[in-house]
């Protein structure tokens, strides 16, 4: 038997203030994004925003349903619209911020279960890390080198391979 570990390395910064200019302004666009979220029953409104290799940034937010399991998060409309729109185009950066009726927004969140497992299946089609940069409206930031990080022992395609 061996015992192993799994850890990873991230950037914390004290606000949008220290990130670099490029980041920043994409944050602040996944802030903005959080204007266009449909979430009238959660109140939770996510922004999400990509900057691709292409130089493109494409946004995303949550779009929520009468039948609440049908809803969406701002991450996956985010990568099936970049994935429509720019097809093939790896993902460099992708911003993610929040805002809510009762809802402090001062510390970042971070991708639900369902949407790590398909940003990871994006690195992996599009063979490129997407870095991850997390932060409320105000507060700390953290900021992911790749999203698979956030994905130890994810279910590959590989593994229908025999
Ligand atoms: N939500 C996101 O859009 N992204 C996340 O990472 C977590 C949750 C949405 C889903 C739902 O519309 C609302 O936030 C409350 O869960």
């Amino acid at each position: 038997m061996q015992q192993q570990q799994y850890q990873f390395d991230f950037e914390v910064y004290d606000s949008i203030d220290e990130l670099p200019a490029g980041d920043a302004a994409l944050l602040r666009q996944a802030q903005d994004a959080t204007g266009i979220a449909y979430a009238p029953y959660s109140q939770f409104y996510v922004g999400a925003m990509a900057r691709l290799s292409n130089g493109q940034t494409i946004a995303g937010s949550n779009q929520e349903n009468a039948s609440y399991p049908v809803g969406l998060c701002a991450e996956r409309v985010l990568l099936s619209a970049a994935s429509s729109v720019y097809p093939g185009v790896p993902i460099e950066t992708i911003a993610i911020s929040y805002t809510g009726k009762n809802v402090n927004s001062d510390r970042p969140i971070s991708p639900c279960g369902i949407c790590r497992q398909t940003l990871v299946e994006y690195e992996t089609h599009l063979d490129h890390p997407i870095r991850l940069i997390l932060g409320g409206m105000k507060g700390k930031i953290f900021v992911i080198p790749k999203a698979s990080m956030l994905l130890p022992f994810g279910f590959s395609g590989d593994d229908m391979v025999n």
